[in-house]
């Protein structure tokens, strides 16, 4: 196993670009599913959940091919329309090829996913939504049955306790595009994502309009048409590298980083003192020599997204002062607290919630990463620790962040990967 081995105290300085965005790229390749023809996927990052998916796919009888930045997709020869167990396990986005294949075949058989470290996922809203295109739905063995004489247009409400589901609107859309008739879906989830993949299914050939809204329309087609589609850059990443640049009072043009996409989590850093202004092609991140805490609470999009709140929680352990984070995405999804406590951060955790005191410095430590988003806050963290940190399971950071460590070396950062 490798670990990611920090010596901080430097702020970063210069331009970097992003990548191409993971959760984006997942459901579009789950998507080339839909047609015999070729699809080729530009902007693709190098990652583990991208690797997995195109296994997947090959599962499944498509060739996938990865080279360049680019997957091509051919799904002509399909042999099996079940995802396995041992693939679907360890990433729960594939579970996104449910949709898919239910359009293509009007039958799928796609392994539960199951719980994950950041909590309870269950998948209920997917099965309502496929239900109201007219499937039946049978849980067999851990598997999720479903199967539709008749794919149909249908009405569905898709808000779920915890506000929209980004996957379910993508497995509903994915499904509807080759139902007969028109599907309404209310409470759609409108991340920038699933803008994303609606984009790429109409470029297919498929009738989708509202994407971007809580109300997504979708007129059936007969069958949808190979395409080359170029994914958008990742907006977690960005926000991660701005963060980078801001928890370590540096000066960094992050290209690629779309001040539409990260429109919460800018508002909270100039709120915090970060200055940020728009360059050619991307933002330049400049904090002030002193900041201020903020209060966080994560919601759906547009609102500030769960997936920057580890990231966040390691800035506001670094300003001086007492902010409140509140999580209603994902309550318990805060693994990352007990190692940012063990750099010196004072943190408290309680419920949904986490209280922060602001310290003036965090110290190097060897901690451990539990999940992508938390090992993104422990390379924040120790990017502005005095001393060396060591970050061991970096596999999870691996799993969302394409040559992380490259890109913080082009800032000037010391960071480098060794073996445990
Ligand atoms: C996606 C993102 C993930 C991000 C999450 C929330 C991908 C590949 N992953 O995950 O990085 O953290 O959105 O922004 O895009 N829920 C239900 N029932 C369901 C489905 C979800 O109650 O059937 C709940 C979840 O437990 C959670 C909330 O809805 O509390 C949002 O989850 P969802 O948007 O579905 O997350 P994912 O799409 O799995």
């Amino acid at each position: 196993m490798e670990k990611l081995v920090i010596e901080g105290g430097i702020p970063l300085k210069g331009t970097v670009t992003v990548s191409g965005a993971k959760n984006s790229v997942l459901p579009l390749l789950a998507a080339c599913l839909l047609t015999n023809e070729r699809c080729r996927i530009k902007n693709v990052p190098n990652l583990r959940d991208v690797s997995t998916m195109i296994k997947i796919l090959r599962s499944l009888g498509a060739s996938a091919e990865f080279s360049n930045g680019e997957v091509t997709v051919e799904a002509k020869n399909l042999k099996s329309h079940t995802a396995d167990y041992k693939l679907v396990s360890t990433m729960r986005a594939s579970f996104c090829v449910l949709g898919p294949l239910l359009g293509r075949f009007r039958k799928a058989k796609v392994s539960l996913p199951g719980g994950c470290i950041i909590g309870v996922r269950p998948v209920d809203l997917h099965i309502k939504g496929i239900q109201a295109l007219g499937a039946k739905v049978d849980i067999q063995g851990g598997y999720v049955v479903v199967e539709a004489k008749h794919l149909s247009g249908g009405n569905m409400y898709l808000g779920g306790a915890f506000g929209s589901s980004v996957l379910a609107t993508d497995n509903v859309m994915m499904a509807a595009v080759l139902a007969k008739g028109k599907t309404v879906i209310e409470s759609a989830a409108c991340e920038p994502e699933v803008v994303d993949l609606a984009n790429f299914l109409n470029k297919m050939g498929a009738k989708i309009r509202g994407q971007g809204t809580p109300c997504i329309e979708i007129e059936g087609v007969r069958h949808l048409h190979g395409t080359d589609y170029q994914v958008i850059p990742d907006r977690i990443e960005a926000g991660t590298l701005v963060l980078a640049a801001a928890i370590t009072k540096g000066d960094c043009v992050i290209k690629g980083a779309f001040k539409e996409h990260l429109a919460a989590v800018l508002d909270k850093l100039s709120d915090c003192g970060v200055r940020i202004e728009d360059v050619d092609g991307g933002l330049r991140v400049r904090p002030r020599k002193s900041l201020k805490p903020v209060n966080v609470t994560t919601l759906p999009y547009p609102c500030f997204p769960t997936d920057m709140q580890a990231q966040m929680m390691s800035l506001m352990s670094v300003t001086p002062g007492v902010s409140v984070f509140t999580e209603k995405i994902y309550p318990d999804r805060f693994m990352h607290v007990a190692e940012l406590n063990r750099m010196g951060a004072n943190i408290m955790r309680e419920g949904p919630h986490a209280i922060i005191e602001g310290k003036k410095l965090l110290s190097g430590a060897p901690v451990m990463a539990s999940d992508l988003r938390a090992s993104a806050a422990l390379v924040l963290a120790g990017l502005v620790a005095k001393g060396r940190t060591e970050i061991s399971r970096i596999y999870h950071l691996d799993r969302g962040y394409e040559n992380m460590e490259l890109k913080l070396q082009k800032l000037g950062a010391r960071v480098w990967r060794d073996r445990e």
